[in-house]
Formats: structure tokens, sequence, C-alpha cells
């Protein structure tokens, strides 16, 4: 069917949000995803083939039974510390796993392609906010293979005439608005999931806080949350912007807000009706003080802007873990 899309990684987090906006605007989400850290019952609103990038003949297989109009590129392995202590599991699913991707795509000739980056392909920033012309220097695994990915990615354009769209994301967060879906990592390393969790449920144990002693106005990292639901939006718009436009294209998606690990923690009490248990620790290595995206060239580009702050971040994710809880106590 042409009005099929193939969604890798689409039973994760990002993705299983995506295929919902999809199927509302019309089109057929095909998910294919190994379930390594993806959720079987998140694939509700297409097909799953159930199947590994690395794995070249089951991607061949999959381009043979669909006709994809595009695809949208989710899956990865997305876990800093892991890929410190595993750079080649990373470098292999990562940037393997999307080049096996890119020559399936061109034997099947399907030539749009969105692919979920990074800010970490940025490294330490120079700067903020954060830009597109900021430099590339990652400075751990994760963020090497996504910087890699999109090289391939960009080489196969020059090459092949791939249209491709790269949207550097900075940190996603919140749920579904019907709390049908939502962040559910395991282990998970997210702030806003994990303050939620310890809030609901005191047996969690304390979120641990990373550094209070940076250089930002309550000592705290100040990060740039963006709306699940927002960054699903804007590949809506990616998808569109590839019927015209030809070549190779990187957008940054944030809202150009920072929030400190402080103010999330505070605006997470005053929502829970009680304090997440929480812990400061040192700082991490390899954490910046500050990480906020310019995203005027998605606007330019897009037609997109970010719609939800960081209030409807908290309410959609706090519903969705309320949902969970009640549905898992019967
Ligand atoms: N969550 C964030 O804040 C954030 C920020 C920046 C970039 N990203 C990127 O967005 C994408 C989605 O992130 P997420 O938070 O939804 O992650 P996730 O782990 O929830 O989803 C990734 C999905 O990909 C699947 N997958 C991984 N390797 C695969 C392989 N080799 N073959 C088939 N399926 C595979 C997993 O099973 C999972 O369902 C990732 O590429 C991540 O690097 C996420």
């Amino acid at each position: 069917m042409e009005n099929s899309i193939l969604v890798c990684g689409g039973a994760g987090y990002i993705g299983a949000h995506m295929c919902k906006q999809l199927a509302r605007a019309g089109w057929v989400p095909v998910t294919l995803d190994n379930l390594s850290t993806g959720h079987r019952e998140a694939v509700r609103w297409g097909p799953l083939i159930e199947a590994d990038l690395l794995d070249r003949d089951a991607l061949a297989g999959a381009f043979e039974r669909h006709r994809f109009a595009a695809v949208l590129h989710f899956a990865a392995r997305s876990l800093v510390g892991e890929s410190v202590r595993e750079p080649g599991l990373y470098l292999r699913n990562n940037v393997t796993g999307t080049l096996n991707l890119l020559d399936a795509m061109q034997e099947a000739g399907v030539s749009r392609l969105v692919f979920s980056s990074t800010a970490a392909v940025y490294g330490e920033p120079r700067y903020v906010p954060i830009d597109e012309r900021h430099p590339s220097q990652p400075i751990n695994p994760y963020g090497l293979s996504k910087w890699m990915a999109e090289r391939q990615i960009a080489e196969y354009s020059r090459a092949h005439g791939l249209r491709a769209v790269c949207l550097r994301y900075f940190n996603a967060a919140g749920a579904d608005r019907d709390a049908e879906i939502g962040e559910a990592h395991d282990p998970e390393t997210h702030l806003i999931p994990n303050l939620i969790r310890a809030a609901l449920d005191p047996s969690v144990g304390p979120v641990r806080l990373f550094g209070t002693d940076y250089d930002t106005p309550d000592g705290s990292c100040v990060r740039d949350y963006i709306h699940v639901e927002d960054l699903c939006r804007a590949h809506l718009a990616a998808l569109e912007f590839l019927r015209e436009a030809a070549g190779f294209h990187v957008f940054n998606l944030g809202t150009g807000t920072g929030h400190s690990v402080l103010e999330v923690l505070e605006s997470c009490r005053a929502r829970c009706g009680g304090a997440p248990d929480s812990r400061i620790e040192p700082r991490r290595t390899g954490d910046p003080a500050v990480l906020v995206a310019q995203a005027d060239l998605a606007a330019e580009h897009l037609g997109w802007r970010p719609e939800l702050g960081l209030d409807a971040i908290l309410d959609s994710a706090l519903r969705w873990h309320r949902a969970r809880a009640s549905a898992a106590q019967g």
C-alpha cells in the first residue's frame, strides 16, 4: 500500500507515539522492531514486524511485502552510560543498523527518510542556544553512533538521491494526551519519568540528581524538554517537506527554553501532591551545564513550532503514569 510508512523502532517510546499520529493522519504505520527496549503492547496502530535492523534478509523481506511511501527511523540503543561501557554494541546497532536500512531502501526504491538524531552529536556546547551550525564533536559512543549514522545518510543522499531529514531532538518527554502510551524505559535514565514514579510510589527509592554546583541560576543542569507529541508533529511536517525537497537536511527540535533539574523537581512536587524522594549526587562526567536548542530552522523549513511546554509535559506524563498504575492494580 502506498499509504504505508515503515516505522523502525515503532514499539519504543517516541516511535509508538509516532504510529498513533501517523494513523490519525491517514497513514498505515508498519512497525519494524526487535523489541530490545520496545514493548509489543505499544504497537496498536498498525502491524508489527518483529525483526532486527542487523538482519539484512528480514529487512529485505519487509520491503518486499510492503510498498512504503517513506521510512521513519527511531530504532537505536540510546543509553549514554551503556554506550561508554559497550561501544561496539552501539556502533553495530546504530551505525550498521542504519547502513542496512539505507541499503534496503535503495534496493526497494524508497526515497524518503526521517531519522531520529540527537543533541548528543554536538558534544560539549561551545555556545547556547545550540544551532545546527554548532560543531559536531560527540563525547560518547552513543553521540558518535548517531553522528556516523547521519553522515552515512548524507552520503546516500548525495550518491543515490535519497531525500532525508535528520531531526536532532533535545530532551523528549511527556506522554500521549489520551494516556494510552507513555515513556517506559528499563532502566529509566530520564528525569521526568523517574521523578513521577518516585512521587507516586515511595518504594521506588530516591531519584539521583547529579550536580548542584553548575554555573546555572540554581546550580543544577538546565535542559530543553520537548513534548513527544510536538516531536511527532515535526516528523509529519518533515514527511510533507520531503515531497518537494531533495537532498539532506538537519533540523534541531527543541523549545528554546531551558528548565533546571531543581525547577522540574519543584514542578513535579506541586503536581504530585508530594515531593519525590531525591538525592543530590556529584556531577556525572560529560553532562554539560546547559543544553538548549535553537530551532528556528525547523520553523522556517518545516513550518513547525513546539506548542506544549513543561506544564503540558508533566501533566500528560503524570496522567499516563497514574493510568498505568491503576491498570496494574486491576
Ligand atoms: N528519548 C529522548 O529523549 C531522545 C532524545 C534524542 C534522541 N532520541 C532518539 O530517538 C529515538 C527513539 O528514542 P526512544 O526514547 O523512543 O527509545 P526507545 O528505546 O524507547 O525506542 C527505540 C526502539 O528501537 C528498537 N530497536 C533498537 N535497536 C533495534 C534494532 N537493531 N532493530 C530493530 N529495532 C531496534 C527498540 O526495541 C525500541 O523499540 C532513538 O533513536 C533515540 O536515540 C531520543
